[in-house]
């Protein structure tokens, strides 16, 4: 389709959603909503595209700029209609010979493989414009499609200006269109605001170009679903819901094992290798990766997260921005924060903290500790309660702990400091000096035992 252009309008109030935050901007399954339309669009192989954005609030322009700068935008100001807004794009479109395709910028579930399908239709039809119609169970809100007594559209009617036996029509306008570009900006200039809201509607034309004995035809949509678009929040708690399921059937479908996919958020940009098994209510972000016959547990949270095969992770782990190579075990109730790197087959238990460490091949933190700034070498073993104390106030330092190493429950290790290789750590140690290799480092204070201490203390009265 690299011989069309597409019109993305989102110059609209968004009124509805009653929030401070533009509606194309609100957060959708791991994108915006906006995106959804955008990479629609660019699935298709459209490289024109040309976005209707209001003038203020800024933020949409800003947006766009900066994570699609390829698109074509043009300021609508003020709104005054959908038919208005695609006026706006022709100073962009002037001369383009192709077709457009119209659509809105808050229409997330739509699927590529229908507005494919769409395209085919338009073009054996050989119309000059086409419509998609859906029909819907309650098609409130929409515009109704009337056709006269043979079947053949006649008009669209916006539910604002419809009678009431025109209400009762289930045939709804989806607000999508394929359309001649010549033909679209020659047709929108006959329109007039003589309706309900005092506005230029797009959906006029149909009836315009009938009219002049054009070509019009609408093609109908197989799944009503996709045409679900974001007017409140209501409607976004529900494309979510839709959005993930979907991701859960995909990956299902491509041999991952998930328990409950209406608690299973995937989103778009994670990758899952086959004979993973997610359990319920995992959340999978950005950019994760997880290997082949990987188990996921009951509540996790990964985001941006490179995770090797057969690893496991128990229920409630944090993890992010960290990179979890092959038959590791992590959790349950583990906390992995950004640049953690845990090697071949190592540990980390319960109520654990991790931050920039490594930790080595089978190197085990059991329970309870916090690791900043830590290199750890092969097979360690980090008692619990230890704690790296890495931040004097001032500035972060490291702490290096050797292969081998054993470091005692309870130990405070206060960086800069390195432990050698094969060296123990008493337990309830504060370490500030260097330990070297295959040594003991051990600062305790020796343990007094005072005989019938406690019978004394009975006897003097004292509880
Ligand atoms: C529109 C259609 C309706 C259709 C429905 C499908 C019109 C008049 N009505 O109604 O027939 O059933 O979509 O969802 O076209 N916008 C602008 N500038 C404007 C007004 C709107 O860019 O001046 C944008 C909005 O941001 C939105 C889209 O156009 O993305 C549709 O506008 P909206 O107000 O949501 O139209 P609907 O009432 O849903
Ligand atoms: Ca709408």
């Amino acid at each position: 389709m690299r011989d069309t252009a597409a019109i993305i309008l989102a110059a609209g109030q968004g009124k509805r959603l009653r929030s401070s935050l533009p509606k194309v901007l609100h957060p959708l399954a791991g994108r915006k909503v906006i995106d959804y339309s955008i990479d629609l669009v660019r699935a298709l192989g459209i490289a024109k595209i040309v976005v209707v954005i209001p003038a203020n609030p800024t933020p949409i322009r800003s947006y766009l700029e900066a994570h699609h700068p390829t698109l074509d935008l043009v300021i609508q100001d003020p709104p005054r209609g959908t038919g208005h807004a695609v006026r706006c794009a022709q100073k962009v479109l002037k001369g383009f010979r192709g077709d457009s395709l119209i659509l809105c910028g808050d229409m997330p579930l739509m699927r590529r493989e229908s507005l494919r399908a769409f395209r085919r239709e338009h073009l054996k039809r050989k119309a000059d414009l086409s419509l998609m119609t859906s029909f819907l169970e309650d098609p409130t809100g929409y515009g109704r499609i009337l056709r006269n007594s043979d079947g053949r559209l006649t008009a669209i009617r916006e539910e604002r200006d419809a009678s009431p036996q025109e209400k009762a029509i289930r045939e709804a306008n989806c607000g999508i269109y394929w359309v001649k570009t010549q033909i679209l900006f020659k047709g929108l200039s006959s329109i007039a605001p003589t309706n309900a809201q005092r506005e230029y509607y797009l959906t006029d034309l149909p009836g315009v170009l009938l009219g002049k004995k054009m070509s019009v035809h609408t093609w109908t949509l197989p799944n009503a679903e996709e045409t679900h678009g974001i007017n409140t929040r209501a409607h976004l708690a529900r494309a979510h819901a839709i959005l993930y399921k979907r991701a859960a059937e995909q990956w299902m479908a491509r041999g991952v094992s998930i328990a409950d996919p209406n608690t299973t958020y995937i989103e778009p940009g994670v990758t899952l290798e086959p004979d993973c098994t997610l359990e319920p209510q995992c959340h999978l972000r950005g950019k994760t990766r997880i290997g082949k016959g990987a188990r996921i547990g009951v509540g996790s949270v990964i985001r941006d997260c490179e995770i090797g095969a057969g690893a496991e992770i128990l229920p409630y782990s944090v993890l992010s921005e960290s990179r979890l190579e092959a038959d590791v075990h992590v959790g349950p109730f583990a906390h992995l924060r950004p640049d953690s790197h845990l090697k071949k087959g190592a540990k980390v238990g319960n109520f654990v903290e991790m931050k920039k460490t490594v930790l080595g091949e089978r190197a085990k933190a059991n329970h309870l500790s916090y690791l900043g700034d830590t290199t750890v070498g092969a097979d360690a073993n980090i008692g619990a309660g230890t704690i790296t104390c890495n931040y004097d106030g001032q500035k972060k330092s490291r702490t290096e702990i050797g292969a081998g190493a054993f470091i005692g429950s309870n130990s405070s290790l206060i960086a800069p400091v390195a432990i050698g290789r094969g060296s123990v750590i008493g337990a309830g140690s504060a370490i500030s000096k260097d330990v070297p290799a295959e040594a003991l480092g051990i600062t305790r204070a020796p343990q007094r035992v005072i005989q019938n201490w406690s019978m004394r203390r009975k006897q003097r009265g004292v509880s």
